[in-house]
């Protein structure tokens, strides 16, 4: 029998954790995450104090550069974004290559990756003026390209960004308005929407952003990094949550359906587990999920639908599961994707665009910390080891005798 432990002791000496769950891969300045106390810092600035008093676009620029802007550089950062709205027309093309029931998510990845062949004069990433273009232009085109997945998905004509409006109205705006009709934004779904952005911007070394970081340690231009990111996030362990989470209230259905669900969840035998429940990080309240359940109280109140079945069926699960033994003894509490689905659906939003706006609002956070890490001499490709569990040195045999 092959003994691994041994074999490995006459080698280099290394870490052996799977899922990274005690290892970190970089140090960064970015965002802090207390996951005992339930706390989120971006730049030291605790997200709930943020949710309530910032606005998205002035948290990119908190992320980007590492400082709350003071009137004239929020007014020149805005500028900037706003200038880098429209895609190139040539991208329409691209878009139309797609079948038009591609998941938007699978038309994301490829339009961001093709990115690099359409910008391909902001892909010097030794140059420090062109990563920022580079930063500027992704933050800029990310909502478009949303859009634009949404409104072919749907056999409709794109929408052009109106530079008029804030970032988050802009969004709403290219993804519901058509040419013949007049579309006027609400001003609470743009706060809430801004908001949900704002709550998904960055979350440290997540599964994605470590993805980009990875994708990016080997000199890869920016464009291919947050394709690569996108990519990742798309799995219903990650972003894909907030869309498999509205679609298991929906599946329950009723109150009286849910301790068949918690049975589920709790059974070791079926791989049943509630979405949007649990967190590498967290083991105690994700501070923006109580954000997120306040928006969405607010945001189903302004459309007259607090009796929203969905809601009802989320409110009373987390009861339930709060005060479950399996779910207490484990630390396992709603997280962000947990009210987040229930605002989309409101605002109209099919589910399948829910993990697209989170990778729009996460490409400033994915973007960040690229830029932190190109920007650090001291960092290495990252080439994680393994522990090998294969066969031993054995001779080739010719196919005739095997
Ligand atoms: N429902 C039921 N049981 C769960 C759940 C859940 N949602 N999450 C974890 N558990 C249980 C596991 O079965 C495991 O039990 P065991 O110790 O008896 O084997 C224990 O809790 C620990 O779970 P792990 O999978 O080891 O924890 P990990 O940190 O690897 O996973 C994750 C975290 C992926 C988020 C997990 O909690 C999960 O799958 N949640 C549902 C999906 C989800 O909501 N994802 C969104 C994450 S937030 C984000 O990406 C923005």
């Amino acid at each position: 029998v092959l003994d691994i432990r041994k074999l490995y002791a006459q080698g280099d000496v290394f870490t052996y954790d799977p899922g990274f769950t005690s290892t970190a891969a970089c140090d960064s300045a970015i965002t802090f995450i207390d996951g005992d106390k339930g706390e989120l810092l971006h730049r030291g600035y605790p997200i709930d104090q943020l949710a309530e008093q910032s606005h998205y676009l002035e948290v990119c620029y908190l992320l980007l550069y590492g400082e709350l802007p003071n009137t004239a550089q929020m007014k020149d950062f805005e500028q900037r974004v706003t200038r880098h709205t429209m895609v190139h027309e040539q991208m329409h093309n691209f878009f139309r290559g797609f079948r038009r029931d591609s998941h938007p998510m699978a038309t994301m990845v490829g339009v961001v990756g093709a990115m690099s062949a359409f910008y391909h004069d902001s892909t010097d990433i030794n140059d420090p003026w062109q990563r920022e273009v580079a930063a500027i232009r992704l933050i800029a085109k990310l909502p478009t390209i949303a859009a634009m997945a949404y409104k072919y998905s749907i056999g409709q004509p794109f929408v052009y960004p109106k530079n008029s409006h804030d970032y988050a109205a802009n969004f709403l705006h290219m993804c519901f308005a058509v040419p013949c009709e007049d579309y006027v934004v609400n001003p609470v779904l743009a706060k809430a929407m801004d908001r949900i952005m704002m709550l998904h911007a960055d979350h440290e070394q997540n599964a994605s952003t470590s993805t980009v970081r990875l994708a990016g340690s080997s000199g890869a231009n920016p464009f291919a990094c947050i394709a690569a990111g996108i990519a990742c996030l798309w799995g219903p362990a990650h972003g894909g949550a907030n869309q498999a989470c509205l679609e298991m209230l929906r599946e329950i259905g009723s109150v009286d359906r849910i301790p068949e669900y918690i049975k589920k969840a709790k059974d070791k035998d079926d791989p049943f587990r509630l979405m949007g429940f649990g967190h590498r990080v967290y083991k105690n309240f994700d501070p923006r999920a109580k954000v997120m359940k306040e928006s969405a109280d607010e945001v189903l109140a302004l459309l007259g639908v607090e009796n929203n079945p969905t809601l009802q069926v989320a409110k009373e699960l987390e009861r339930i599961a709060l005060e479950d033994d399996y779910f207490v003894s484990k630390k396992l509490y709603p997280n962000v994707d947990f009210y987040s689905g229930i605002i989309l659906d409101a605002m109209g939003f099919p589910t399948s665009m829910f993990t697209p706006i989170f990778a729009l609002s996460r490409t400033v956070g994915w973007i960040a910390q690229w830029k932190e890490m190109i920007g650090d001499p001291t960092q290495k490709i990252g080439r994680p080891r393994q522990l090998y569990t294969g066969e031993t040195f054995r001779d080739y045999v010719d196919v005739r005798h095997r």
